[in-house]
């Protein structure tokens, strides 16, 4: 398996024997808390967009396996100052032994990848790319059905602008499933990447009414609106609320299908459904610490 100091910038570089190879291992971490295997190791989080479980769970699992984190913000970053990203990339590289990035521009990773000389993850760049939170939903998925494909997959929200609901559609269309893209008409997927699937033979249908759908699919996929990438904010006020789940909508639901989500959530999916068997998106979560020491590890070449 080829993940000895790779880079992870998009999930599409990912093939199904790799991912499962990541997923077994993924398996091993999930009942060990500490490890000292990546002891003398120093991880740069570079964060110039605001995160909590990215960032904090790929500092837990570097912790748990015995490596040193540190932290650089956009607000603290001298990028505030005027300085390049490309120098303070540099810095970094010369610093530590993997770096850790997300940034609002498209193609920040690449960029970064291109000129660092230790591996670099893309913890999220521009609306495309978020390949770590792609592996976890389909390490949830996993967990649950025990199976990654024949399954009817129901991805909601804002399908134009959010990157973590993107990887996930081309991550799990490297499966055979049907993928019904549920969103307002002005949220829908965008053209190039529903033709770059339908290209590829992915069975993916668009629907504006969740309700039509609903008593058909064994995941529901829900996403925020993105509201830092809209450009005209009157835009984004007159779609706010168009969209949002909650238990009503389940009620024709198929009993095992679940409800996952990245998060953070904000105003479409109800609080009422945390106490329900449908909800997976607190689970999908806690995933991102196993699933992130198996990352590592395997970018660092140690063994479990
Ligand atoms: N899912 C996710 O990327 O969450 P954060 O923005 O909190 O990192």
């Amino acid at each position: 398996m080829n993940w000895f100091n790779r880079d992870i910038i998009t999930i599409e570089n990912f093939s199904r024997e790799e991912l499962e190879h990541l997923f077994n291992i993924a398996d091993k971490y999930m009942n060990i808390k500490f490890k000292d295997s990546l002891k003398g190791k120093i991880i740069a989080n570079l964060f110039l967009e605001p995160s909590t479980r990215t960032r904090v769970s790929f500092e837990v699992a570097a912790k748990r396996l015995g490596a040193e984190v540190v932290n650089v913000t956009g607000e603290y970053a001298s990028i505030k100052k005027g300085e390049s990203l490309y120098d303070t990339l540099k810095m970094l590289d010369s610093y530590c032994d993997l770096i850790i990035i997300r940034s609002p521009i498209e193609g920040s990773a690449q960029f970064a990848a291109d000129i660092c000389e230790h591996p670099v993850i893309n913890a999220g760049d521009g609306t495309l790319n978020h390949p770590t939170q792609a592996m976890i939903d389909l390490y949830t998925i996993k967990n649950t059905f025990n199976r990654l494909d024949k399954l009817n997959i129901g991805v909601y929200g804002d399908l134009k602008y959010g990157r973590a609901v993107v990887s996930f559609i081309l991550a799990i269309s490297k499966y055979d499933n049907k993928i019904y893209a549920i969103s307002p008409e002005q949220l829908k997927i965008r053209n190039e990447i529903k033709d770059e699937l339908l290209n590829k033979g992915v069975k993916i249908e668009e629907f504006t009414n969740l309700e039509h759908v609903i008593s058909e699919l064994d995941v529901l996929y829900v996403t925020r609106l993105q509201k830092e990438r809209f450009v005209d904010l009157a835009e984004y006020e007159r779609v706010r609320g168009s969209y949002k789940l909650d238990l009503k909508s389940l009620e024709k639901s198929k009993p095992n299908m679940i409800v996952m989500h990245p998060l953070p959530r904000v105003e479409e999916l109800t609080y009422e459904l945390d106490s329900t068997s449908k909800q997976a998106y607190f689970r999908q979560a806690k995933f991102g610490i196993p699933l992130r020491m198996a990352i590592l590890s395997l970018i660092f070449g140690v063994e479990v």
